[in-house]
């Protein structure tokens, strides 16, 4: 491994080349991984897969599972061992907001476990909008799961299902992954808005607080098994604003958006390369310690061989213009390859987080067909495999 890395500290002063994949259109369709993945991580890591011989993360808009659980399904797809400080979801920065509504209700919405991963995260007022249906059957009329209480016109609050009565308002909704059900995920979210947390309790009591909403998914397509993009996160988003402007004449306030190509995936994403060369024995200027502390305050796992670490308070970055303050201590890598298949957010996120991140696009496999003018990738290939060889070829 020192041999490597001699040789390619000897022909890149600036250090080896770092990789992040994106998932769904570069290393997966849907439910089939795509041939092309393993080869490509294959390049990367020793003949065995035990270990990657350069410093390799994973950045999605996807998730609805822990980032070890994904760290396993990546492990089993790719035929390498992919550990979870390895892996960002889409709502892997949401970890950090556990301590800010540590004692508030908090509607969690999206498919998936995500109540699982919420609670994993250290949220513990949680409701779903599943259990809304169950005690409110008559706010979503057109639903076909009439709950617990069929007959029921106004909300039936119980010990179990308390939250948004207006004892115990709802105080945010994040979205943890694309809903399912978006009529009755839209039904429900506007009531609670508008309700101030409390649906059913109209109009609700004055100065009440307004409920906080956090996507973690811009993305308004995305690429699976169908010949065609699929709507994402980013099409839901849009439709919520459309109702409560058409509602309203306001759009959605108190909206917050994380994932690509917003900057607080990427900044996690830095901090999690470098802990990894610091384990690859690349001499790197910030200790991986403050690495270590940068990741768990952006909500990131941090590796298991580092010191420090945990979920901290901090508030997020989470601007919706991706604007969050970059002070960033110079990275040990010639560049950071991120390989993509979506302009509007691998792309566009890549180059926005700037030197030493070099955006490619893969054309073949997943939402994009040719580069974007709107955002041009820096690198194009055809797929994963050619983006690997593209970004070793330029590290010579
Ligand atoms: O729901 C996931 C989709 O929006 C995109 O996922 O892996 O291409 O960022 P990915
Ligand atoms: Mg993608």
């Amino acid at each position: 491994l020192a041999r490597h890395f001699s040789s390619a500290s000897a022909a890149n002063p600036l250090g080896p080349p770092a990789f992040v994949f994106d998932i769904d259109g570069v290393l997966i369709r849907g439910r089939h991984t795509l041939p092309q993945a393993k080869q490509a991580l294959a390049r990367l890591y020793s003949p065995d897969g035990s270990q990657p011989r350069y410093p390799v993360a994973f950045l999605t808009n996807g998730g609805g599972v822990t980032e070890r659980v994904k760290a396993h399904q990546l492990s089993e797809w790719l035929g390498v061992h992919v550990d979870e400080s390895q892996v960002v979801l889409s709502h892997t920065p949401f970890r950090q907001l556990a301590a800010k509504f540590a004692h508030e209700p908090v509607l969690v919405a999206g498919r998936g476990q995500v109540r699982e991963v919420a609670r994993h995260y250290g949220f513990r007022h949680i409701v779903t909008t599943h259990q809304l249906t169950r005690a409110m059957p008559a706010a979503v009329p057109f639903h076909e799961d009439q709950g617990l209480f069929p007959g029921a016109d106004l909300p039936v609050y119980t010990r179990e299902l308390k939250y948004g009565s207006p004892q115990h308002p709802i105080r945010a909704i994040m979205v943890f992954t694309d809903p399912a059900d978006w009529y009755r995920d839209l039904q429900l979210m506007t009531d609670v808005v508008l309700s101030r947390g409390m649906p059913g309790c109209w109009p609700p009591p004055a100065g009440a607080p307004p409920v906080e909403v956090y996507f973690s998914n811009p993305d308004m397509l995305w690429a699976n098994e169908f010949t065609a993009p699929r709507f994402g996160q980013g099409a839901f988003s849009t439709c919520l604003d459309a109702l409560h402007l058409k509602l309203t004449g306001e759009p959605l306030p108190h909206a917050h958006h994380f994932g690509k190509p917003h900057a607080a995936p990427y900044l996690l994403i830095e901090r999690l390369l470098v802990q990894q060369a610091q384990q690859l024995g690349i001499e790197v200027q910030e200790p991986a310690e403050e690495a270590a502390m940068a990741v768990a305050e952006a909500g990131g796992v941090v590796s298991s061989s580092s010191s420090g670490g945990g979920s901290s308070s901090s508030s997020s970055s989470s601007s919706s213009s991706g604007s969050a303050q970059r002070v960033r201590t110079p990275l040990p890598f010639s560049a950071i390859y991120a390989v993509g298949d979506n302009p509007a957010a691998d792309v566009r996120g890549a180059n926005a987080a700037g030197s030493p991140w070099v955006s490619v696009l893969v054309t073949k496999t997943g939402v994009a067909t040719e580069n974007s003018t709107g955002d041009p990738a820096q690198v194009v290939v055809d797929d994963v495999e050619a983006a690997v060889e593209a970004g070793l070829h330029r590290a010579r």
